[in-house]
């Protein structure tokens, strides 16, 4: 996995048909998807469960590129082996999940895959400010986590915060959650390059009408990159 700061679309599969994940991930790649966004909830951490680490490993046979995984789990650090060797190219554990972030973000480093950290809504942008050399990625939640399809909570402040703070290291800045034509601009315009859309995504399309997901994906890019017009 290269380092860039270009805008990444990274669908998010919880808005897909859950009895199909290898066809809808074929088929987001195949029109355009940059990224392939995983989203792990235990019913716990947050008041949803969708599935683990066998799922992972079965969809991982149909995503080309990259698998971006999110741990919405704790604790975090039994599992990511399990998720290392399901062939996650990126593992995002929450900062909020456990009082061990940064034995978290060494644990996922140590399997070669690159360390993501998510932050809530509610949790300052200061609480990374001792990790930015552990992160490869750092994911800053635009909704509360657990659900897609909710509204969009403006974190621009805090995006703008860990850019700065972010400096030259090679580190994304991933938002995750209502993320659409409408949103992207403010996010990208903040400092963000890696873009996770769920409901904006796989509205209005299908595994039999994937030109759909085509013009989604399409349209948030193109609303993203114009900001710079
Ligand atoms: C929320 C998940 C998101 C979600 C985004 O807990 O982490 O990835 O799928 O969905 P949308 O884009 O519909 O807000
Ligand atoms: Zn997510």
């Amino acid at each position: 996995m290269s380092f860039d700061r270009n805008i990444k679309i990274a669908p998010s599969i919880l808005a897909a048909n859950f009895a199909n994940f290898g066809a809808e991930c074929e088929a987001i790649e195949a029109q355009g998807a940059d990224w392939v966004h995983v989203d792990v909830m235990d019913g716990h951490f947050v008041p949803n469960i969708t599935f683990g680490p066998a799922t992972c490993a079965a969809i991982r046979k149909h995503i080309k590129g990259v698998m971006d995984v999110h741990l919405m789990i704790a604790p975090v650090d039994p599992y990511i082996d399990a998720f290392a060797q399901a062939g996650a190219d990126v593992i995002t554990a929450h900062v909020e999940a456990g009082p061990h972030i940064h034995r978290t973000l060494q644990a996922i480093r140590a399997t070669g895959a690159k360390a993501g950290v998510a932050l809530n809504p509610g949790t300052p942008a200061d609480a990374v400010a001792e990790l930015l050399d552990l992160t490869d990625l750092i994911c800053v939640m635009t909704v509360n986590p657990g659900f897609g399809g909710q509204k969009f909570i403006d974190m621009s402040n805090k995006i703008r915060a860990l850019r700065a703070m972010i400096g030259d290291r090679p580190v994304h800045i991933e938002i995750d959650g209502g993320v659409d034509v409408n949103t992207a601009p403010l996010v990208a315009q903040s400092g963000a390059d890696v873009l996770v859309a769920g409901s904006a995504v796989f509205r209005g399309g299908s595994v039999s009408a994937p030109e759909g997901y085509g013009e989604n994906i399409r349209n948030i890019r193109a609303a993203a990159a114009g900001v710079y017009a």
